[in-house]
């Protein structure tokens, strides 16, 4: 057989005499570059310009219409650059400087444009005196006497490392929860189980279903890896299992749910889990997160520890930051198939959950009266405040949590700053895109009762 008439090897000359011409066409672009260069060095303008390589990429994404994928465009402009740069450097007399914002040609484009996590603090202010913080929902209720004791005696031992399996807290996690430890992974706070999950399951070209509004990190943690976050709505701030399943396509690569929604509050019932993991395609990982695991009331609240086995994988998480008290601890689990558990230990850092937090969740896992106090207490502070807010006139989505989304009418819309000078911190709810509203943690008497008062005093001044 000829060579020629082979349709392969017809095919493989096309390409080769493309790759030549793609060889030509740079040596053009190094031409200009080197002139660009000499141009510069004239001037005393600096080799390398962060705004311009931007401007470029962003070009790239307004007009791709090849049939590369865009991250592929991406990476190849980042390369395209940084020889630019060398050539330049190059010419004869070239400023030898480092130049500022250089390191972004070498660094992932989707890593340095990600956009900051916004806590619920003020940058500045930790370790002072702080004014009334009920704006991250931290559990007003401190840690539970056991769990305290518990990590005073581990401080004595924190010259040695952390178990890295971390034997005793993945089997007090798996006799609380009813599982094989081998089906535990614990983390550095939910977090890290979100970037996990993120790390297995995204990269470029995937996408992950996120709620919006909703807790930010499962958006920055899939931007983090290069996928694409999708937000599926949540009209009137409920779950509609219809807006997600409409969204899952062949890149769908990770759905999170956070049961019960922060900012939010609603939840996913039971007949609604069961109508989305029916609807979703096997395979796909859902991540369920259980963050105010315990302060849910509603009769029809899926306990997502009893739904394993019903979806594959499905992935439960707690976290200890909220019923236990514990979030500047940084500690939480998560239930998962046991293959991919053992995956996720293999990804995790060898010693990702310290000591401390590791003696908490032994003790913390015993601790039903804890719970059972800061539940009930929760229930009663939430009617106290929600009733407060009603005779006020302010309206709030009922919630599942240990806080509550107001969604003050537009006169009301000054509401977060007059608190704050009142002394009292409220999460602003603009960047979760719901302005003019917030999201107040249900804390102790005395605290909701200074909230309520501060409130009445804004609404009449
Ligand atoms: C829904 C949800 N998941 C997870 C977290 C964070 O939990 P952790 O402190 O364990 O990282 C929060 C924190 O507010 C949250 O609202």
């Amino acid at each position: 057989m000829k060579r020629a008439a082979d349709p392969l090897n017809r095919i493989r000359s096309r390409i080769d005499r493309v790759d030549r011409e793609i060889v030509r066409l740079l040596d053009a672009r190094a031409r200009e570059v080197r002139r660009l260069g000499a141009v510069k060095r004239g001037s005393g303008r600096p080799l390398y310009s962060e705004e311009r390589e931007a401007e470029v990429i962003r070009r790239l994404e307004l007009h791709r219409d090849g049939r590369f994928p865009y991250e592929a465009m991406r990476n190849i402009f980042h390369e395209i650059f940084a020889a630019s740069l060398a050539v330049q450097r190059s010419v004869p007399g070239a400023p030898r400087e480092s130049v500022r914002g250089h390191w972004r040609s070498g660094a992932a484009e989707y890593v340095t444009s990600l956009p900051e996590y916004e806590p619920g603090q003020r940058r500045g202010w930790h370790g002072k005196r702080e004014p009334l913080s009920l704006a991250a929902n931290e559990s007003s209720y401190g840690m539970s006497p056991p769990v305290l004791r518990a990590v005073q005696r581990e401080l004595r031992r924190l010259h040695r490392y952390p178990d890295r399996w971390a034997g005793e807290a993945t089997r007090a996690v798996a006799r609380r929860v009813g599982c094989s430890p081998k089906e535990v992974v614990l983390g550095n706070g939910s977090d890290e189980i979100i970037d996990l999950l993120s790390r297995t399951f995204l990269r470029p070209g995937r996408e992950a279903l996120v709620p919006a509004p909703s807790f930010a990190y499962y958006e920055l943690a899939a931007r983090a890896c290069g996928a694409r976050p999708v937000a599926f709505p949540l009209p009137n701030c409920n779950y509609s299992v219809r807006e997600i399943l409409k969204r899952v396509n062949d890149r769908t690569g990770l759905v999170a749910i956070a049961n019960p929604n922060s900012p939010t509050g609603t939840y996913l019932g039971e007949r609604e889990l069961s109508e989305l993991l029916r609807g979703l395609p096997q395979r796909l990982v859902v991540l369920l997160d259980e963050a105010y695991w315990g302060y849910p009331t509603a009769r029809d609240f899926p306990n997502g520890m009893d739904w394993r086995g019903r979806h594959e994988p499905l992935v439960v998480m707690r976290t200890l930051s909220k019923l236990f008290g514990l979030a500047g601890l940084r500690c939480a689990y998560a239930v998962c198939p046991a293959g991919l558990a053992d995956t996720l230990n293999r990804l995790r850092q060898p010693f990702n959950v310290n000591r401390l937090a590791q003696a908490a969740l032994v003790a913390a896992m015993r601790d039903r009266r804890w719970v059972a106090r800061v539940e009930g207490a929760n229930r009663r502070e939430m009617a106290y405040v929600t009733t407060g807010l009603r005779r006020l006139g302010l309206p709030y989505v009922n919630s599942q949590a240990n806080f509550v989304l107001v969604l003050p009418p537009p006169s009301g819309a000054g509401l977060v700053r007059g608190l704050e000078r009142e002394g009292i911190w409220v999460r602003d709810t603009a960047s979760f895109g719901l302005p003019g509203g917030f999201r107040v943690t249900i804390g102790v008497r005395g605290e909701n009762r200074a909230f309520l008062d501060a409130l009445r005093r804004l609404l009449r001044a």
